[in-house]
């Protein structure tokens, strides 16, 4: 059900996201072969593409399309891809998009280089947008991504991590990148103040209630579906919401059950934990952080003037909150 909406919404705009591809396509050749292999590997595997048709929503919305706005989705689609890289060796993760992780097959060196390689091509193909506002938008929410994952590490095995600090985690290392997609494209258009402004802040909203969904899936999806296993925030102590809600309303038993989890990480307890996220509501609450999140995105939209696009960024906002992958 969800992917059928989410393909209906790329359906609007397939041109584009083909025109998109193609520059994806384009800037990955290079004559070192390793940075080749991983780089097809995880730009091929099949990823939602979710940033890049935001940005590309976003630019349509505002009456533009065409190379310019498909280089910075392709630039967007880039840097998220080496957060991936990265945070999959941070996080130890051996599944994603429903194949083993690069890290897995080409172990972790190679992908914090290959990471570091669609970082810098990200840069290079911003250089060729020729456009000062475009690089310091973007060059801030890359910045702001790296600090959200070293917050988050810092976070980690921490049972007194509070919901306003996951918060500020999720902001930097997830929905600046939503955020700074819907910017750049609102630049190239020439929009007007306000009409950015609202890209803007239905970028924001958007890529938070995306986390704290991810979050909730990481406790409850169907990993086939997910193409992720379940349980690699537990595993590394990570205090996301739902178990920051269960830590604070569980009973006794369950309170000392998750801290001893978040300090200590590792999936030995994860029915357990999963139970009494369950019972204390918290994946329910994340949920419904979620769906204010998307909310506000889609009252973001409302200073646009109505078009087909923006309906399919308002539907964009629906798949967020009700997707199982
Ligand atoms: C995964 O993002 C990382 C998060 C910020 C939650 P996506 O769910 O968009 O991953 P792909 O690109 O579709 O694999
Ligand atoms: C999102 O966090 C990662 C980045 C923004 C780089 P997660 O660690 O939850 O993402 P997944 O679940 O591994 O895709
Ligand atoms: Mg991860
Ligand atoms: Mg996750």
């Amino acid at each position: 059900m969800s992917q059928l909406s989410l393909e209906s919404i790329k359906q609007r705009v397939l041109p584009d996201l083909q025109t998109v591809d193609a520059a994806i396509r384009a800037r990955l050749t290079t004559d070192v072969v390793l940075v080749n292999q991983v780089a097809e590997y995880i730009i091929q595997s099949g990823g939602k593409r979710v940033r890049p048709l935001v940005t590309v929503l976003a630019g349509r919305a505002c009456n533009v399309s065409g190379s310019k706005l498909a280089a910075a989705a392709a630039i967007v689609e880039f840097v998220h891809t080496a957060t991936l890289l990265h945070d999959d060796v941070v996080d130890e993760s051996n599944l994603r998009r429903g194949h083993e992780t690069a890290n897995a097959v080409w172990g972790n060196q190679a992908s914090v280089l290959v990471g570091d390689y669609l970082y810098s091509r990200a840069f290079e193909m911003m250089v060729d947008l020729n456009h000062m506002r475009i690089m310091d938008v973007m060059a801030s929410a890359t910045n702001k991504i790296a600090e959200g994952e070293v917050l988050q590490l810092m976070n980690a095995n921490d049972p007194e991590t509070t919901e306003a600090d996951y918060m500020e985690v999720i902001y930097r290392k997830t929905a600046k990148l939503f955020e700074a997609g819907t910017q750049i494209a609102a630049i190239i258009a020439n929009a007007s103040a306000e009409h950015e402004q609202a890209l803007k802040q239905y970028g924001k909203h958007l890529g938070i209630a995306f986390q704290l969904v991810d979050d909730v899936l990481d406790y409850r999806a169907n990993r086939e579906e997910l193409g992720k296993n379940l349980g690699d925030d537990l595993a590394e102590g990570k205090p996301t919401l739902p178990l920051i809600h269960a830590l604070k309303h569980g009973n006794s038993s369950q309170q000392q059950l998750i801290r001893h989890a978040i300090e200590h990480g590792g999936i030995e307890s994860l029915s357990e934990i999963t139970a009494a996220i369950e019972s204390t509501g918290g994946l329910q609450y994340t949920a419904q952080r979620a769906r204010q999140e998307a909310d506000l995105a889609i009252q973001s939209l409302t200073a646009l003037p109505d078009s087909d696009f923006v309906r399919a960024l308002d539907e964009l906002a629906e798949f967020a909150v009700s997707r199982g992958y």
